[in-house]
């Protein structure tokens, strides 16, 4: 079943199933920090609002409570997720 990813003071979509949530924010083309990709740094974390997600590997990185790291799990649910910094938008996304 599709879940939609609520951003805070962003928008809402529905991204594919087999995606974690920092490849589905990218092919949305939302700016979200990350180095490692393997749940190893830290720096792709976001604030999760609401929902449940299920990581693909288990992260090394120190997770504060409240907290997700978006390059390492996939959507249980809808999810309400807050971005550091608010939603920015690639700005390759506004060239045409
Ligand atoms: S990018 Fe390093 S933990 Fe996600």
């Amino acid at each position: 079943m599709a879940h939609i990813v609520k951003i805070l003071e962003g928008f809402s979509f529905i991204p594919r199933k087999e995606l974690t949530l920092l490849e589905a924010l990218e092919q949305e083309n939302v700016e979200v920090d990350y180095q490692c990709r393997e749940g190893f740094c830290g720096s792709c974390q976001v604030t999760l609002i609401d929902g449940e997600v299920a990581y693909t590997t288990d992260p090394i990185a120190f997770i504060p409570e409240g907290k997700i790291l978006a390059c390492c799990c996939q959507l249980k649910s809808d999810l309400t997720i807050e971005i550091p910094g608010g939603c920015k938008m690639k700005k390759n996304e506004f060239k045409s």
